[in-house]
Formats: C-alpha cells, sequence, structure tokens
C-alpha cells in the first residue's frame, strides 16, 4: 500500500486528491494549518521554516521514513493577506518540503512527486521577475522583501508558480537517476475556496470571472485530482518533469505556438 504525503489536505483540490489517492489503496499523510479527522494528520504552517521543519518531522514519524508519493497542493492565490506570504507558502513551502523529504521518498517504491502550479507561471512573467529570480536563488528574505514592496498579488503569483515550477524541472533532472519521478500539473480555474475568494475580490474579481476557458467552463477539483492519481500509478511512469495543463485550453488560447 503506497504511503503519500499530501499538502493543502483540508480543501479544494488537495481534499479531492486525498480522497482518490485513498480509494486508489494509498495510505494518506495530510499536511495542512489545521489537523482534522479527515485526511489531515499535521497540522503545520509552510508559510516558516519552523512550520516546514515541523512538517517533515512528522512526515518521517508517520511514515517511519519511507514515502512512496507526495503532492503539493497548499498554495494562497491573489487574496492572500500579503504578497510575501504568497511566496513563502507557493514556493519556499513546496521546496522545502521537497528537498526535506529526499531521504524518504529515496525509500520508496517507483516514487513519485507532484506539484500544483498553474497557468499563471505563463502569465506576466514572460522574462524571470527579479522575484522569480530570488525565489530560484533561494533568497528567502529578498524574495519576500520584493513581493511587499510591489503589492501586486497577481504578480507575487505569478513569480510564485513560474519559480517552483522551473525549480520542480530542475529537480527531475537531478533526481531522475534516483528514480523518483517530479512533475508538475497547471491547473486553470478550479472551483475551490481559493478561486471562489478570487472571483469576490474587489481589485481582481472582475478579470478572473472574465477570464473563461475554451471549454466553456472551470474546472471541479475532482478533474485535477484525477490526473495526479495517474501521474501516481505505474502506468504514468515515464512520465516524469512534466508540466501538465489541465486548464481546459487556457494556456492554448494564450500561447497557441509556444509549447
Ligand atoms: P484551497 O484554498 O481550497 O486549498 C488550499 C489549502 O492550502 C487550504 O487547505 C489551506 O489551508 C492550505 N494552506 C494555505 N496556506 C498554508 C500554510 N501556510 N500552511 C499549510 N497549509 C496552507 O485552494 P485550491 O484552489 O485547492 O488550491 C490548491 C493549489 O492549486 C494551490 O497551490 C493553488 O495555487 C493551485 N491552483 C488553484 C487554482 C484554482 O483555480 N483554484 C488554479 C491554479 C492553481
Amino acid at each position: 500500500m503506497p504511503i503519500t504525503a499530501v499538502t493543502g489536505s483540508s480543501s479544494g483540490i488537495g481534499a479531492a486528491v486525498c480522497a482518490q489517492l485513498e480509494k486508489a489503496g494509498h495510505t494518506i499523510i495530510g499536511i495542512d494549518r489545521i489537523a482534522d479527522d479527515k485526511f489531515t494528520r499535521i497540522a503545520a504552517d509552510l508559510a516558516t521554516a519552523e512550520g516546514r521543519q515541523n512538517a517533515i518531522n512528522h512526515v518521517y514519524e508517520q511514515s517511519k521514513g519511507t514515502l512512496d508519493g507526495l503532492v503539493c497542493c497548499a498554495g494562497l492565490g491573489v487574496t492572500a493577506p500579503n504578497c510575501g506570504l504568497i511566496v513563502e507558502v507557493n514556493y519556499f513551502g513546496v521546496t522545502s518540503l521537497v528537498t526535506g523529504l529526499y531521504d524518504a521518498l529515496a525509500q520508496g517504491t517507483q516514487p513519485s512527486v507532484v506539484v500544483i502550479g498553474s497557468v499563471a507561471a505563463n502569465q506576466q512573467v514572460a522574462t524571470p521577475h527579479p522575484m522569480a529570480l530570488a525565489m530560484l536563488d533561494n533568497d528567502e528574505a529578498l524574495a519576500t522583501q520584493l513581493a511587499n514592496e510591489d503589492q501586486q498579488a497577481h504578480i507575487a503569483y505569478a513569480a510564485s508558480k513560474y519559480a517552483v515550477t522551473s525549480w520542480c524541472r530542475q529537480t527531475a533532472v537531478n533526481w531522475g537517476p534516483k528514480g523518483i519521478r517530479v512533475n508538475i500539473i497547471a491547473p486553470g480555474a478550479v472551483e475551490t475556496p481559493l478561486h471562489q475568494a478570487s472571483k469576490d475580490d474587489a481589485r481582481y474579481g472582475e478579470a478572473v470571472r472574465n477570464f473563461v476557458a475554451p471549454i466553456g467552463r472551470n474546472s471541479e477539483a475532482a478533474e485535477i485530482a484525477s490526473v495526479v492519481s495517474f501521474l501516481q500509478s505505474k502506468q504514468a511512469s515515464f512520465i516524469h518533469g512534466s508540466v501538465i495543463f489541465v486548464d481546459g485550453g487556457m494556456d492554448a488560447m494564450m500561447r497557441a505556438n509556444t509549447f
């Protein structure tokens, strides 16, 4: 029975991933800000170094040091309390956890990491933004400072998703020889509390509501979770370092000639 850790397990995409992986026979170790009696066994704040280390320690304890899967769903959108938090959770909350759990993944059976990125990674960050470069330099203080000075949540969000996607692809190259697969899913608009908050937002709501995928609707969290389930299965054994758009055609609409 595969043991899989899932961040953001209490809501939206993360909760849907837990439900589908559990159905597929995985033992789930959920991580979120507050523990619950469903999937979230570990309460940890992934915005802070202490919280991330706390999560890593508890995963080692609960998995007994062997992890077959890691799915990073925890994230903040444009309605986050401040722009620095977007960077802290969406980038450093992912890279620290993936790196910190390397030893457990290396012990796993056909281990696989999936990180939830976003179609937004390719929007607004045509050339790497200084904020994204600071993230890729692992300079959390500078990246959060730039985000908080800029106060443009959509830029911080896009930069965090661009940087985390680039980091995952670099990690895929390094970890391929170790047999640990790493992939990124880039969703479009998914009906979750995060997306609802964006639609209701005074600053961004209208733009978010008007940005509709060619397929003519937003996705349900389960439609993202089913792709995660596939990537975590043996059937996906040669998919590695890929960015998989699950976006109803949004990326094709924005960048038909770039692939
Ligand atoms: P959600 O708000 O429903 O779930 C996010 C989860 O992350 C929540 O349970 C929350 O408590 C957790 N989280 C946030 N900050 C945390 C922290 N500091 N420490 C621990 N846990 C924390 O959002 P949703 O939509 O399910 O988002 C999941 C991922 O999908 C995010 O990375 C988001 O950026 C990404 N995404 C979502 C899209 C959408 O339209 N909903 C589109 C593209 C990407």
